[in-house]
């Protein structure tokens, strides 16, 4: 369930822009997706920097730093800051598929985060 206050107009956000309903499944298997951003580059997904398992660190594909856990069952403050899930969405989206995610895409995201 997404109930947390800035997650909750997040996720209303994204319905007004047309999307939705939203998935947990649907973005948990997004996050493993491998893609390509283009020009030919390695495939990439989101769990190259942050694993497949939330609850636990991340490391930085790029620079080897941990990255703290994304659940917000372990990390509280996780996914409470509008402003800093859209920059870390616009640019994770950018590095990891060559293009920003949509609003359906950003919104299975939380739903899947939301739930870990
Ligand atoms: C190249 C490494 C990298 C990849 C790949 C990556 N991220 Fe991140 N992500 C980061 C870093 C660094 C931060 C900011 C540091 C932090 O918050 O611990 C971050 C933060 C976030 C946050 C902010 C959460 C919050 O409330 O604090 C979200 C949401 C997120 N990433 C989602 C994604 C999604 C979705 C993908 C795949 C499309 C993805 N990330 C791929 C490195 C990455």
């Amino acid at each position: 369930m997404v109930t947390a206050a800035p997650l909750a107009q997040l996720v209303d956000a994204y319905r007004q822009a047309g999307a939705g309903p939203f998935s947990p499944a649907a973005g948990m298997s997004a996050w493993q997706r491998k893609v390509s951003p283009g020009n030919g580059g390695q495939e990439r997904s989101c769990s190259d920097c942050h694993g497949s398992d939330l609850t636990r660190p991340g490391r930085h594909a790029k620079t080897g730093k941990l990255i703290k856990p994304l659940a917000p069952s372990v990390n509280p403050r996780r996914l409470t800051d509008r402003r800093k899930v859209e920059k870390w969405f616009r640019r994770n989206c950018r590095w990891t598929w060559g293009r920003e995610c949509t609003a359906q895409e950003k919104g299975d995201f939380l739903s899947y985060i939301a739930e870990q």
